[in-house]
């Protein structure tokens, strides 16, 4: 797909690695809608910085756990820019717990924000774009899915069903909207833990002795928006991490 003039919805698009996808994507002259939640500054400088690359770009609100906030958001972008053609959904939680330690608490808010808003946006999505006009929709998944990580029980269970559920919109959305899954492995540290050591952890369990970046992140992701032939696949890209 020609990118130039597309407008993009980027979810947790105001830090790391959704400011990584969107930048990206303004480099290629797509209008932005950067989606944050308690990072407005940053959406902002997001948008700052898009726009220093020529293109259009707003910042808008909304706390995945508030549906009404996520029913908002399409309708925010088509006033803006009357339809969005590339979906990108980026914001998520990464809970701690064992399968014993999760509570429903826990256990919902987990689910409401990885997978259940993808889904409601994903719907949204299609909904909205003219029938006329092709889309992209690309989930952001997590490449450990393919080994049981004991700590972070539910996290992995939905990004394990955001995959599935790549699989089933691919074949529902086609011919129209592609639908794709970048199954990233360690592209950063953990906010917070900034000062770990990486090459460190690369060297010990990614057989590439490397670890991944942003850039890298933003590279395969527009692989996968620029594709007319790939549709509901798993993209995994991990340094064979979980080979
Ligand atoms: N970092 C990695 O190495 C790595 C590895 C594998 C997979 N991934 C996946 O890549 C994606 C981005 O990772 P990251 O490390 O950049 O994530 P991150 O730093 O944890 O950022 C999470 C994003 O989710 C948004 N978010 C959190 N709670 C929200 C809520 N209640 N409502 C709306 N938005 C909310 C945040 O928005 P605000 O900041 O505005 O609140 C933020 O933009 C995630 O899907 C993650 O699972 C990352």
């Amino acid at each position: 797909m020609e990118l130039k003039d597309k407008t993009a919805l980027v979810t947790g698009g105001g830090i790391r690695l959704g400011r990584a996808f969107a930048l990206a994507l303004a480099e290629q002259g797509v209008n932005l809608v950067v989606h944050y939640n308690r990072s407005a500054e940053p959406a902002e400088e997001t948008v700052r910085l898009a726009k220093a690359l020529g293109v259009d770009a707003i910042a808008v609100g909304a706390d995945f756990t508030d549906i009404s906030t996520i029913e908002a958001l399409i309708p925010q972008a088509i006033e803006r820019f009357g339809c969005v053609d590339i979906l990108i959904n980026n914001a998520a939680i990464y809970l701690k717990g064992t399968g014993l330690e999760t509570d429903l608490e826990t256990w919902e808010k987990q689910f409401r924000i990885n997978l259940q808003t993808p889904f409601l946006l994903i719907q949204a999505f299609a909904r909205q774009l003219p029938k006329d006009c092709p889309g992209r929709i690309l989930n952001i998944a997590d490449a450990q899915i393919r080994q049981h990580q004991p700590d972070h029980f539910a996290y992995r269970l939905t990004k394990i069903a955001l995959v599935e559920m790549t699989r089933m919109f691919a074949k529902e959305l086609a011919p129209q909207i592609t639908v794709n899954a970048l199954g990233l492995g360690i592209m950063l540290p953990l906010a917070g833990k900034e000062d770990v050591d990486l090459q460190a952890y690369a060297d010990q369990h990614v057989p590439l002795k490397r670890t991944g970046s942003p850039k890298i992140a933003a590279e395969n992701a527009l692989h996968l928006i620029r594709s007319d032939f790939t549709t509901g696949t798993f993209l995994r890209v991990d340094g064979g991490q979980y080979l």
